[in-house]
């Protein structure tokens, strides 16, 4: 295995390895950037589409900048902050960025680390102003919680300083103060405009932070404007509108030939094309997300379009001729996308591991794949759905090899295979064996519930949903007795582009008709069941989700095909929690749940990580068998039940 980054090498500043990638085998795919055969120029598309542009974080001091600070993104760390900006070049010296309690004292300096990738195509061929090669990562830690910092970065190497910017660091864990989190899934640009409105509403009304549960940028959707348009593959239409293709009423906007020469116009918000260049598309959708990522903790975790530059082909295999035979706009027999059909620096998770910087090292996941954090009276798991763990959705090369082979042959290896990021102790086939999961198990038996009540989990993917599929079944089998163990009350996820509300479910589907209140209130029940929400539709290019022909399972309580938007998740205090779904089309509540936990205010909690407190004259009898203790409590009825609460 060698590293993409050759550039590395010559830097020097440059402390974190750069995400590794296989190269045993040749890339033979095109030297012209992925998606740019319409104009080798990569300034432009010259097909009478303007490409799309954003401004910058920075806005550059000279009208002919040298360099420039065009993304900023700010993220929790334990007990502080990471500010991580990107620059189209090195700055030649640590990155740096000075800060203070108030905006007229910025006396403090922190330093931090500089990675880089080889990027195709490099900054070099493209606008300084909208292209990012150089990835800066400035820690500023033992900050106190709740508090507002101001910072600035400053300038180095041609960039302009930044304003005076802002950011808030999470509230201490315990704090009874109520909050608000936006909560985002497969979003890109396209059909994202009312996402990107209403979020941009809720962050400057004090939205604590945003959590993206994958699929980002949909970069790797650079290939929908190359494909021939069929009705059953939506991404080639004008995407503005919200009508759905297929069952027999095809939108006429899918079957209307574009004009020659012309690749389909995307409809990103201002119209105009967003997939040409897979890195481009990253540039566009970071630079975009500015507004919200230089002041507002953005925290996100991997999706399948974070996975490499493709993950399949369309008709006519047009993509596996380009990719693996370097001829633009042919065709091919068969789709034979491998591992090496994308470029070395589009492989294995890259841009993603390094266009954000989570804190997997400081909570004892991985890098930007699982990790947790604690907010108030709630505490957040972040987990990878699609790598590290028994039949992921993209698998590693443990999972090609037949026989006694080492390697798989090229041939034997698949577009997206990706990970494993975390050590496999064991049979790849075993849950158990895997780092994430016994990181997850350690994770959710060390939370103190007495501080944070509230458990939220989060994966790109669901557990259960009325679009049945067989990757369901494996995150179930990796995750979901654990959560349900350790009484994680919400489990979140996307990847299905469309809203689903589902009843508060036990191990393998079973409702808990106990825990229904009503329509839109669900008692939690740690030990036996968790709510779910599959929160799909921010926008992308793909479009909307249909059940088409499938039934609509029991388990579904509300399923809405039509609408973009996004979730508001509020902690109102240790017994309540609420969720909105905010509509793109004009900012309503598309649909709501409430959350309430049995009275707590007489129960004793435990935690074997932090320390054991006591609120309450509750008798609690530990059973050593199951590590759950039996909590003898009343409900708000003022009946005595048994609760089971599981805490070690
Ligand atoms: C992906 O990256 C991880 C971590 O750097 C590495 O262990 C793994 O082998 C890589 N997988 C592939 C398929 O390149
Ligand atoms: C400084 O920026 C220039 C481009 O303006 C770039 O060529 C050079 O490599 C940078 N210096 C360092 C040390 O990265
Ligand atoms: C795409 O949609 C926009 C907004 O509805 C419209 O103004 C534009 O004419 C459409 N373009 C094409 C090529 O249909
Ligand atoms: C791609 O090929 C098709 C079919 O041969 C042709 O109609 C189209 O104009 C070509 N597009 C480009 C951009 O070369
Ligand atoms: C796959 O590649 C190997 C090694 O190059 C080769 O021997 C084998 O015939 C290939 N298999 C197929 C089905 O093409
Ligand atoms: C789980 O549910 C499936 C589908 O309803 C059913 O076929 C299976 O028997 C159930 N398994 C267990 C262990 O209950
Ligand atoms: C918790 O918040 C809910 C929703 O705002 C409210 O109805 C309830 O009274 C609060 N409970 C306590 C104990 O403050
Ligand atoms: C349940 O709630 C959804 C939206 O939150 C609503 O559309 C539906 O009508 C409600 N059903 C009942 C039976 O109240
Ligand atoms: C309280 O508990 C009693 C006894 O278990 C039960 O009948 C009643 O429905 C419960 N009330 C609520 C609001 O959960």
């Amino acid at each position: 295995m060698k590293t993409v980054s050759i550039l590395a090498a010559f830097l020097a500043v440059v402390a974190d390895a750069a995400p590794t990638v296989d190269e045993l085998y040749p890339y033979t795919g095109p030297k012209v950037p992925v998606g740019d055969w319409m104009d080798p120029t990569v300034k432009g598309n010259g097909k009478g589409f303007v490409r799309l542009i954003e401004p910058p974080a920075v806005m550059p001091a000279s009208t002919n900048p040298s360099n420039n600070v065009n993304v900023i993104s700010v993220s929790y760390i334990p007990n502080g902050i990471n500010i991580h900006y990107q620059t189209p070049f090195g700055l030649g010296e640590a990155p740096s960025v000075v800060w203070g309690t108030s905006a007229s004292d910025l006396s403090n300096t922190a330093t931090g680390k500089t990675v880089t990738y080889g990027r195709t195509p490099p900054c070099s061929l493209a606008a300084t102003t909208q292209c990012s090669e150089f990835f800066h990562d400035v820690q500023i830690s033992n900050l106190k919680s709740g508090a507002t910092y101001f910072y600035r970065i400053p300038a180095a190497n041609g960039t302009t300083a930044s304003d005076i910017l802002s950011f808030k660091t999470a509230q201490e864990a315990g704090d009874s103060s109520e909050f608000t989190v936006a909560v985002v899934n497969d979003m890109g640009y396209t059909n994202a405009g009312g996402t990107y409105k209403y979020l941009n509403e809720a962050i400057n009304s004090g939205t604590a932070f945003v959590w993206h549960g994958g699929d980002l940028s949909y970069a790797d959707d650079w290939y929908s404007g190359i494909l021939p348009c069929e009705s059953d593959w939506p991404v080639c239409y004008n995407g503005t509108s919200t009508r759905l293709p297929g069952d027999g009423d095809v939108p006429k906007e899918y079957d209307t030939p574009l004009p020659t020469g012309e690749i389909a116009n995307q409809g990103g918000p201002q119209g105009g094309d967003m997939s040409v260049l897979y890195e481009s598309n990253w540039d566009l959708w970071q630079q975009w997300m500015n507004p919200v990522t230089l002041k507002t903790p953005y925290m996100v975790l991997p999706g399948n379009h974070e996975a490499s530059c493709a993950e399949f082909d369309g008709p006519g295999n047009v993509l596996t001729a380009y990719l693996n035979k370097a001829q633009p706009n042919g065709t091919a027999a068969k789709s034979s996308l491998t591992y090496y059909s994308c470029p070395p620096s589009q492989r294995n998770f890259t841009a993603f591991q390094n266009r954000f910087r989570m804190p997997g090292a400081e909570t004892g996941g991985v890098g930007n794949f699982w990790y947790s954090f604690d907010y108030g009276l709630a505490h957040f798991v972040s987990l990878d759905g699609e790598t590290d763990y028994a039949d992921s959705p993209e698998w590693p090369f443990a999972k090609d090899v037949k026989g006694d082979q080492a390697h798989p042959f090229a041939n034997q290896t698949y577009v997206t295979d990706s990970g494993p990021f975390g050590a496999v102790d064991g049979d790849y086939n075993d849950n158990k064996a895997y780092a994430q999961y016994r990181w997850l198990k350690k994770d959710l038996e060390s939370v103190n519930r007495c501080k944070t009540p509230w458990v939220i989990a989060m994966s790109h993917r669901p557990f259960y949903s009325s679009q049945v599929s067989s990757y369901q079944k494996s995150i179930r089998a990796a995750f979901e007795d654990l959560m349900l163990q350790n009484g994680v009350d919400l489990y979140l996820s996307g990847h299905i582009h469309w809203y689903e509300r589902l009843l508060p479910l036990g191990s393998n589907g079973t409702i808990d008709e106990a825990s229904i209140i009503n329509n839109n209130t669900y008692w939690t029940n740690p030990g036996v069941s968790m709510a779910h929400i599959i929160n799909g539709a921010a926008g992308n290019i793909e479009s909307h989700s249909t059940l088409g022909s499938s039934p609509l399972l029991d388990i579904t309580t509300y399923l809405d095909q039509q609408n973009f938007g996004f979730g508001g998740l509020t902690v109102h205090n240790a017994t309540a929690l609420s969720w909105n779904y905010v509509l793109g089309s004009d900012g309503t509540t598309g649909d709501k749940l409430t959350l309430l936990k049995r009275d707590t205010s007489k129960r004793t909690c435990h935690s074997s990580g932090g320390s054991s407190s006591s609120t309450s004259v509750a008798t609690a009898a530990s059973s050593p068998a199951t590590g759950a203790t039996t909590i003898t409590d009343t409900n708000s009825s003022g009946a005595t039940m048994s609760v089971e609460y599981f805490s070690s």
